[in-house]
């Protein structure tokens, strides 16, 4: 008999989001009545795939135990690390004992409170035969410069650039492999990176452009819009 595939989700969380220059780390922030990270983890357990959400919290940080989700039966929590992917691969690690290699992982950034359920199962629903896995993106619109300085070296062929957003959709196993094989290069700014290091080709699957990370301390005011209409069109 084959085993069922388990999905399960880890949320890198242990950043400190140094250009909202806030007195917190970004995913603590009040958008909507509620933190950042509660928002991002909501929808997540709203999605109703996932056997557990692994969540990766900076061993300083005062404010996720005060938080009642912290403690849901559904999340563990598990140290952070240096950059983004050792907070990753630290999350994987605490659902060793009960990920199989063959089970999915959709790494979903503690900062992206406006994820969809809907883009969840699409992502899921495009990707769960594939071979590889991959993530959500958005085209890029906007015509792009490379340049050295304040001179232009050239303008990229923007039909073929994409812009990568989370949920990004892994092998459990394969995934891990392939973060303790980046492990310290700076190159490896998502999972999907890392993956194309070990020569896997990952796949994109178009996201909502109202998925946006907070970054810059106007984001907040634009995820609150995003958040009230996503919540007005799923009412009308
Ligand atoms: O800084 P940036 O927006 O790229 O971070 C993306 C996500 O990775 C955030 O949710 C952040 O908390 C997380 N992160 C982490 N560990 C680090 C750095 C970032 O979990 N060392």
């Amino acid at each position: 008999m084959t085993q069922a595939i388990t999905y399960w989700a880890v949320v890198p969380a242990a950043g400190v989001g140094k250009r909202m220059n806030a007195d917190r780390p970004k995913q603590y922030l009040e958008l909507d009545g509620k933190t950042v990270i509660e928002h991002s983890l909501s929808r997540l357990l709203q999605a109703d795939v996932f056997a557990a959400i692994s969540v990766a919290i900076s061993m300083e940080d005062p404010y996720w135990p005060e938080l009642g989700i912290s403690t849901h039966s559904k999340i563990i929590t598990a140290a952070g690390g240096k950059e983004r992917a050792d907070s990753v691969l630290s999350a994987l690690t605490a659902i060793a004992a009960q990920a199989a290699d063959d089970d999915w992982v959709l790494v979903h950034d503690a900062a992206r409170p406006c994820i969809t359920a809907a883009d969840i199962h699409r992502l899921i629903n495009e990707l769960k035969q594939d071979e590889v896995g991959g993530i959500l993106a958005l085209p890029s619109h906007d015509t792009l410069k490379k340049t050295q300085g304040q001179d232009i070296l050239g303008t990229l062929d923007r039909s073929h650039i994409w812009r990568a957003l989370t949920p990004q959709m892994f092998r459990y196993g394969r995934l891990k492999a392939a973060l303790s094989a980046a492990a310290g290069n700076p190159a490896v700014t998502d999972e999907a990176s890392a993956l194309e290091l070990q020569g896997w080709q990952p796949k994109i699957v178009e996201g909502r452009p109202d998925n946006i990370k907070i970054t810059r301390p106007e984001d907040l005011a634009l995820a609150q819009f995003y958040l009230e209409r996503q919540i007005r069109t799923t009412k009308s």
